[in-house]
């Protein structure tokens, strides 16, 4: 029996030191030190058949066999583990000389866009409402409604997209249409702004371009005056373009829908007044034309001139873009090009 255990101590230790694994290590530690079957409890049921003093040495022994095992075992379970660790760390290492993924650059509006939000939120808070009004429209909204009979040559100069075979209907030249429409719809008092695309068939230039923007004003209400024009004027500008160096002029100016009319200029932002293709080299920019709504309008809009009067002004909403961000050609507005939209 004592050349067993020492047998059994042999085999034991030379496994565990060969184990590769934590698991093969459990494995082994069922193996030889299992309760119910290991190979040293099967070997001490033999242990009661012998003599007293024997029995005495043998368990000794065999008490000796099971420590040095156990240690091995703990010592062995040990290393297994650490070895597990290591291989993982480098497994799963992170390579910090790796080059960066590239930036992911964020999506931000288009000026147009920006203006277009800054100019609603500013009359909002002035109390307008902020209307849209359809880009596809009745010649009777865009002219009629307007003061602007068949025959007048306004129509000529506002060179409009008409629909084949709809000779009623065009691309609308203007924001305008949208006053008679307000007015019918909502009736009076109103305070309103209606952002939003035109077209005109104009042949391109650096200030021309056949889609662009206005934003129409319009408050109907009694005993409306020029100075309450002026006035909401002078916080348009001021507000939008957030700067109180804003010079500006104005002078008579003419439009069937309005009397009287006047055209608002501002001092040029791109090029300080010196000239440039954005104020046609002339140091000034057209920006608001404005006017105290034509009585003929208000009633298109279904309204009694002798009862409402207002003033109404149509915003060059692009050309204002362009001078807060100091775009000196109207084309690039539309052109798409991501080099020069990534400015703003
Ligand atoms: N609709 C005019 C245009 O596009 C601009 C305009 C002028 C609008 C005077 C107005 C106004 O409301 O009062 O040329």
């Amino acid at each position: 029996m004592i050349n067993e255990l020492a047998q059994l101590k042999q085999n034991a230790l030379k496994a565990i030191k060969e184990a590769g694994s934590l698991i093969g290590l459990e494995e082994l530690e069922i193996k030889f030190l299992g309760r119910k079957s290991g190979e040293l409890t099967n070997l001490m049921k033999g242990l009661k058949d012998l003599k007293d003093d024997v029995k005495k040495e043998v368990g000794k022994l065999a008490n000796e066999v099971k420590t040095s095992i156990e240690d091995l075992l703990e010592q062995k379970k040990l290393d297994l583990t650490q070895v597990e660790i290591q291989g993982k760390l480098k497994e799963e290492e992170i390579d910090i000389t790796q080059p960066a993924l590239p930036k992911v650059e964020p999506g931000h509006f288009h000026p147009m866009t920006q203006i277009e939000r800054d100019l609603a939120k500013l009359f909002s808070s002035m109390g307008f409402m902020v209307l849209d009004g359809p880009e596809l429209e009745s010649t009777h909204y865009s002219f009629e409604a307007l003061n602007i009979p068949d025959t007048h040559p306004a129509r000529e100069s506002m060179d409009t997209f008409y629909i084949k075979g709809h000779p009623n209907w065009c691309m609308r030249p203007h924001t305008s249409p949208v006053q008679a429409r307000a007015m019918q719809k909502y009736g009076a008092p109103l305070r309103a702004v209606v952002p939003g695309r035109c077209f005109r068939n104009e042949a391109t230039d650096g200030s021309h371009d056949h889609t662009f923007y206005q934003l129409e004003g319009l408050i109907v209400d009694k005993d409306i005056s020029v100075a309450h024009l002026i006035g909401v004027m002078k916080e348009l500008l001021e507000g939008v373009l957030r700067r109180d160096d804003i010079e500006i002029r104005l002078r008579p100016g003419f439009f069937p829908f309005v009397e009287p009319g006047f055209e608002l200029d501002m001092r040029c932002l791109v090029c300080g007044g010196k000239g440039c293709s954005a104020c046609k080299h002339s140091g000034w920019v057209e920006t608001l034309p404005c006017g105290l709504v034509h009585p003929e309008v208000i009633k298109a809009g279904g309204l009694d001139p002798k009862e409402w009067n207002g003033f109404a002004f149509g915003l060059g909403s692009l050309r204002l873009a362009m001078q807060k961000f100091g775009i000196s050609d109207i084309r690039l507005m539309h052109g798409g090009d991501l080099r020069f939209l990534r400015q703003f």
